[in-house]
């Protein structure tokens, strides 16, 4: 028996174009393996005159209000920022959607409230996307590492950051760098977002909440990659080093430490091995010792199968 689940998308940019490429391709799969019939709804764009590769024109609308009016069953928000976004939300939520978002700046600023809400209807929020991309971090903590105790967090978490300095380690210039991880689709609509660390540490800030709850943060430390030069990436190769733009969480004394700033690593550190728009993640938990996630962590395809997931797994639950 399979049901039809329809999705209206709050935005069709690089996320979301991914995800209508991606529902189109594992639509008879998803059927196949899951039971639901995915279907988009309705489609909110800014600009409707842009050709939208895999959605039918009909479906196109300039009104948010035409998305809860298309009798979605999940809103999808993808639109990115934080004020339209956290008022689009904030509506599915009092119409009874259920909602998926990879938006972390909305979460890292109002995610406790939105949960609060989501909770008190019974809907769900799923955010799998919000943080490393197509690497399912956020199931890991919410739910592999349910019943063990979270001492520290350590990773890349932005790939334009991470990109730039391995093209940077190839020889390229910090701006040649930076423009490429934009016509890519990798950086923020306002680049200052990744390269001044502000992207890693609303990530960061979503992981913590997850990984200590409640502990109160007593330090952040935040610094991003502009003042790293190519003297700094030769002088690091020349010992064995590289340097990353690490992100990192340490509960100690019942308070919680935040610290993200570029850090000279090891041949042999788990980070190092980490190039281009991929992520990691190193998470030391108290029983399950220390976990590594490594993945692509920016980009159309790898995020959309992360909003993907999230949009199965709110439909089995419904
Ligand atoms: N600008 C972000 C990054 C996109 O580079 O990591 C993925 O969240």
């Amino acid at each position: 028996m399979s049901r039809t689940v329809r999705i209206g998308l709050l935005g069709c940019g690089t996320v979301g174009g991914g995800l209508v490429t991606l529902l189109a391709e594992q639509h008879g799969q998803i059927l196949e393996r899951h039971g639901v019939d995915l279907e988009l709804s309705r489609v909110l764009v800014r600009n409707p005159d842009k050709k939208r590769k895999g959605v039918e024109p009909a479906l196109i609308t300039t009104r948010s209000a035409d998305i809860l009016a298309s009798g979605c069953d999940i809103v999808v928000e993808l639109i990115g920022g934080v004020d339209d976004a956290v008022r689009l939300v904030g509506a599915a939520l009092d119409a009874d959607r259920s909602v998926v978002t990879a938006n972390k700046a909305l979460l890292a600023a109002h995610g406790v409230a939105v949960f609060a809400k989501a909770k008190a209807r019974g809907l769900h929020v799923g955010f799998e996307a919000s943080v490393c991309g197509g690497v399912p971090v956020i199931r890991a903590l919410r739910v592999g590492l349910a019943g063990d105790s979270v001492e520290s967090l350590s990773g890349i978490l932005n790939g334009t950051c991470n990109y730039i300095l391995t093209l940077m380690e190839e020889g390229q210039s910090f701006e040649n760098a930076r423009a490429r991880a934009q016509e890519l689709g990798f950086a923020e609509a306002e680049p200052s977002l990744d390269v001044d660390g502000h992207d890693a540490l609303q990530k960061l800030t979503i992981l913590s909440e997850l990984a200590f709850g409640g502990i109160p943060v007593s330090e952040v430390s935040l610094a991003g990659i502009r003042d790293v030069t190519p003297a700094d990436i030769r002088r690091a190769r020349s010992r064995g080093q590289v340097i990353r733009h690490v992100a990192a969480a340490n509960a100690d004394d019942g308070t919680l430490r935040l610290s993200l700033r570029p850090e000279l690593l090891a041949a042999s550190h788990p980070l190092a091995a980490v190039r281009y728009e991929n992520n990691g993640l190193v998470i030391r938990a108290r029983a399950a010792g220390e976990l590594t996630f490594l993945g692509r962590g920016a980009g159309a395809l790898p995020t959309a199968s992360a909003v993907l997931a999230d949009i199965i797994d709110i439909a089995q639950a419904a």
